[in-house]
């Protein structure tokens, strides 16, 4: 009765030290599955809208790829298409373009002329203008745009907030 009792408290104890185990196994293993919190972080890149010239090109990185972000002017959103406006981001009243900065046909960087207000990919010719809408083929689409989620006077790239849905939904980016 005595040795029964004992061994019931040895399978107890057993059983408990094996469980404690078994759990931290698990949180050692779920924390290697788990992106490191550098690799959260560098998902996400966040631009302070107020530092950008108008028709300045800007070349930011977002996932390893380049973005261009140019400020519009006056002059250009008052003669913008439709087409042309669409592809505008808007944030504090002021037009940007922001997209992915490579060309849609295989993937060169095309370099911008500001005295011309338009992108020349120097690869195979391909040119589009100051909204990334392609002027010239081959490029079969505009620039892509990237997620984006508009925080104030901020810029987050790589969050889908409503606006930059909209563009996907209507076809304005993939
Ligand atoms: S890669 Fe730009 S035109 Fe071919």
């Amino acid at each position: 009765m005595k040795d029964n009792n004992r061994r019931g408290f040895m399978g107890k104890a057993f059983g408990a030290v094996a469980g404690v185990g078994a759990i931290g196994s698990l949180v050692a293993m779920k924390k290697t599955w788990d992106p490191l919190p550098s690799v959260k972080a560098a998902g996400f890149t966040t631009l302070d809208m107020s530092i950008y010239k108008e028709n300045e090109l800007v070349v930011e990185k977002w996932r390893g790829k380049p973005i261009f972000v140019l400020k519009k002017t006056a002059g250009m959103i008052e003669k913008q298409t439709e087409k042309q406006k669409s592809r505008d981001i808007i944030i504090n009243g002021e037009h940007y373009m922001i997209c992915i900065g490579l060309c849609t046909h295989l993937g060169c960087i095309p370099a911008y002329n500001a005295a011309e207000q338009g992108f020349l990919c120097a690869c195979h010719g391909g040119q589009f203008d100051w909204s990334g809408n392609v002027t010239k083929v081959p490029p079969p689409r505009g620039f892509d745009i990237p997620p984006f989620k508009i925080d104030g006077n901020k810029l987050v790239l790589g969050e889908a907030g409503p606006e930059y849905t909209k563009m996907k939904e209507t076809g304005v980016t993939l």
